[in-house]
């Protein structure tokens, strides 16, 4: 089960989440994610660990055509010009030449500004900076926009997804527009549904762990999930995901956990400020 880009690209079944990984502790952890077999690393300008997964992929001894790095322009730098300047800067931070996967963090809709970010990974790819081109956080409404004024539909859209918010009218929209459903936050955080009935009589049934039920989860409804973890075992167990298979009740089980007000915090993308 792995997740196809509309360009027909390939992406792993789960990628790394990198927040809030930093320093020597960060570049370890990063690492240890390489070697135990995550290929696709998510960062951006706001991690402020750019650096830090740089060298962990160079530290890995990886080929670097072996591994994705996706990066994000922050709200403060949306005009075309600093954002196309950004995305420099994180390659510099990287190390590498060309990004992978350029998103926009956030739509910041009150500053007006998110049609140039987009205009500026239009750019960034036409120019080889950037290989795949997407956002983050944008709802349906501001997908059109973007897709409107330049013909371009990005690849993919990274938003909060985990059972209890489930986002099935998001997901749906991105699938409409043939842009692939990217998820942060995947487990829930600290909200993570561990110990809910549903979770729990799923990993009995499979023996594996709650949160192994949970990234399959994400595989069975066609989003990708984007894990954290420190821990070299967890990053083993949460990558481990492919062999078994929740049933269609149990699926339709752990969707039912999703309520309306289920964001880990006020990240609606209509008002949230990110810059
Ligand atoms: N685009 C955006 O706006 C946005 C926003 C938020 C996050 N993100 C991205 O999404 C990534 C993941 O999100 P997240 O870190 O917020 O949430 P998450 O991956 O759902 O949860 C991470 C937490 O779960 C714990 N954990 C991981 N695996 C576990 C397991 N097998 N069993 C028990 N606990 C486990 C981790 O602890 P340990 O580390 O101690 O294992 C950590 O505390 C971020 O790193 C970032 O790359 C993007």
């Amino acid at each position: 089960m792995t997740h196809t880009l509309s360009d027909g690209t390939v992406l792993p079944d789960v990628g790394f989440g990198t927040y809030p990984l930093k320093g020597e502790d960060g570049v370890a952890a990063v690492v240890s994610a390489l070697e135990v077999g995550y290929r696709y690393l998510d960062t951006a300008v706001n991690y402020e660990n750019e650096t830090e997964v740089g060298q962990a992929l160079q530290r890995s001894g990886l080929p670097r055509e072996d591994v994705l790095l996706a990066t994000k322009i922050p709200g403060r730098f949306h005009e075309q010009g600093l954002a196309l300047q950004s995305l420099r800067d994180s390659a510099a931070r990287l190390g590498v030449e060309r990004i992978d996967v350029g998103l926009i963090h956030w739509p910041n809709p009150s500053r007006e500004k998110y049609v140039q970010a987009w205009r500026a990974l239009v750019q960034a790819q036409a120019e080889g900076l950037v290989t795949h081109i997407g956002v983050s956080n944008f709802t349906a409404a501001h997908l059109d926009r973007i897709i409107d004024e330049t013909g371009v539909t990005p690849a993919l859209n990274q938003i909060e997804l985990h059972p209890r918010f489930a986002q099935a009218e998001m997901r749906a929209a991105n699938a409409e527009r043939g842009i692939l459903t990217q998820a942060w936050s995947p487990l829930g955080k600290r909200e993570a549904p561990f110990d809910e009935s549903a979770v729990r009589a799923a990993a009995e049934r499979l023996e594996v762990t709650p949160a192994q039920v949970l990234l399959r989860w994400h595989l069975q409804v066609g989003s990708m999930p984007l894990p954290k973890s420190a821990t070299p075992e967890r990053q083993l167990s949460n990558l481990d995901v492919s062999t078994f298979e929740l049933t269609a009740a149990e699926v339709e089980a752990i969707s039912a956990l999703s309520r309306p007000d289920g964001r880990l915090f006020d990240g609606d993308p209509d008002t949230h400020e990110e810059m």
